[in-house]
């Protein structure tokens, strides 16, 4: 029996201090490994976590300050980090194949030993964020080829927010009442252990889930900050969201339950990777597998003592209710949202010099029925873009069914929606665009950052372990 919502506080995942700094860097050190947690109360859950944690510990740095991460994998499967919306080298950016072997070593099952190797360590590796970029919420997850479903599942994400002066001098909430929020769904078996439905638990072997399942997994316990359905006392004054969702495959309709009487439930003020020009009211908002909406609730407009509950709009019963805060005391508020934000770079159909195409589907290869673009099956070798370093491109995206659809390393905004303009949760520079079943987006993308091989691909883990990723290589 799952328990009653709202009876655990929400945990802020542990800032991670440097273990040391110098001019132009900070280094800090994260081991992979397993751990017994208590997510649901009385039961244990072995998670596989950064430093043993689910959520990861947050990182944050400052714009142009590098971050060297170095990841030391204890755990018993080959691993791979990749930062989220980071603009980060290629050799960095936790290419698919380019992976940690465990501690002790790793033999692959027999059944997958065709899989290709890339750029491989042993133990542990550095990864070199550059960070070049504004003020934004980016994340890292697990992305090892064909299994970084069940690997993210099991609690491989965390936080790593970018900080700079322009976002400083805002007067937006900050310290305590800037709280990120990781919202992601798990099933739990009986024993308390992550219920993750792979062809082969031992993940070393045959990929991807059952047929039935593969157009993702969903589970029924909203998690956030790996905490099932959690309460957050707050005062009667605004406080900053930066909202993830970490789900392998759930889309979520967030709405607040009661609605505030006056004023809009939340004031977005960035998207994926940066702060809006400026600020947009949402009753509502529609976010899928890997996005970040920013967001201020105002909670002066409920009177103290009011119970505000976060919902999914499109759950039912245990996955309708995400999180409640509870407005538990008055106190003065000096922050508020600007109507200009920042200096917010428009680009323009004009700027773009190449388009291209990507069909996003369900095909048949050689018998077996996977996720494709443009009717192939991922392949590290094969290279489908090639746009010039600084170059800017319109990309246009068609799917048969929901497909969150993920750059790396290059940003975009979103030119036109099915023809028409872009939809309200599409604002903002973005790494990843929510395309429905039977639509087209039309998305233009700046490949300025570096050369070099980058993946694109489904942001739901099932369609991109199941093969719904290519390349694009920036000459
Ligand atoms: Cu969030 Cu290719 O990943
Ligand atoms: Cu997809």
């Amino acid at each position: 029996p799952l328990p009653e919502p709202f009876g655990v506080p929400l945990p802020i995942p542990p800032v991670l201090e440097p273990v040391r700094t110098d001019e132009s860097t900070d280094y800090y050190e994260i081991t992979q490994r397993a751990a017994k947690r208590e997510i649901l109360p009385g039961l244990t859950t072995e998670i596989w976590g950064y430093n043993g944690i689910f959520p990861g510990p947050t990182l944050v740095t400052r714009r142009g300050r590098r971050a060297v991460v170095r990841q030391r994998n204890e755990l018993p499967v080959p691993v791979a980090v990749h930062l989220h919306g980071g603009v980060t080298p290629e050799e960095h950016d936790g290419y698919p194949i380019d992976v940690i072997l465990p501690v002790g070593g790793w033999q692959p099952d027999p059944a997958h030993a065709g899989h290709p190797l890339g750029v491989t360590s042993q133990d542990e590796r550095e990864y070199v964020y550059p960070l070049d970029q504004p003020a934004c919420t980016l994340w890292y997850h697990d992305h090892r080829m064909d299994f970084t479903g069940p690997q993210v599942y099991r609690g491989l994400a965390g936080f790593h927010l970018v900080r700079d002066d322009i976002e400083d001098a805002l007067p937006l909430p900050r310290g305590e009442r800037d709280v990120p929020l990781m919202i992601c769904d798990r099933t739990f078996a009986e024993d308390g252990s992550f219920a993750y439905p792979s062809i082969d638990p031992s993940l070393g072997g045959v990929p991807g889930v059952p047929v039935d399942l593969m157009d993702g997994v969903l589970g029924d316990v909203n998690l956030v900050n790996g905490a099932p359905w959690p309460y957050l006392e707050v005062s009667n004054t605004r406080y900053r969201f930066r909202i993830l969702n970490a789900a392998n495959a759930r889309r979520y309709r967030l709405q607040l339950d009661p609605r505030p009487a006056e004023g809009p439930s939340f004031v977005q003020v960035g998207s994926d990777v940066g702060l809006l020009g400026a600020p947009i009211a949402h009753d509502q908002i529609e976010i899928a597998s890997a996005e970040r909406f920013d967001v201020v609730i105002d909670f002066a407009a409920y009177p103290v003592g009011t119970e505000v509950t976060l919902v999914n709009a499109y759950g039912v019963e245990t996955t309708r209710p995400i999180m409640r805060f509870h407005v538990v005391r008055e106190e003065p508020d000096d922050t508020r949202i600007p109507e200009r934000l920042v200096e917010f770079e428009t680009l323009d159909r004009a700027d773009a010099t190449v388009e291209r195409d990507f069909r996003f589907a369900n095909d048949r290869v050689d018998g077996v029925r996977m996720w494709t673009i443009n009717g192939l099956p991922f392949d590290p070798e094969r290279i489908d873009a090639d746009p010039a370093l600084g170059a800017v491109e319109i990309w246009r995206l068609r799917t048969n069914v929901h497909h969150p659809v993920h750059l790396h390393m290059a940003h975009f905004q979103v030119l036109t929606r099915n023809g028409r303009a872009p939809g309200p949760y599409d604002a903002g520079w973005k790494d990843t665009v929510d395309l429905a079943g039977g639509e087209e987006a039309e998305i233009i993308v700046r490949f300025d950052g570096f050369q070099g091989r980058y993946v694109f691909h489904c942001h739901n883990l099932e369609h991109e372990d199941m093969m719904m990723m290519a390349n694009f290589r920036v000459r």
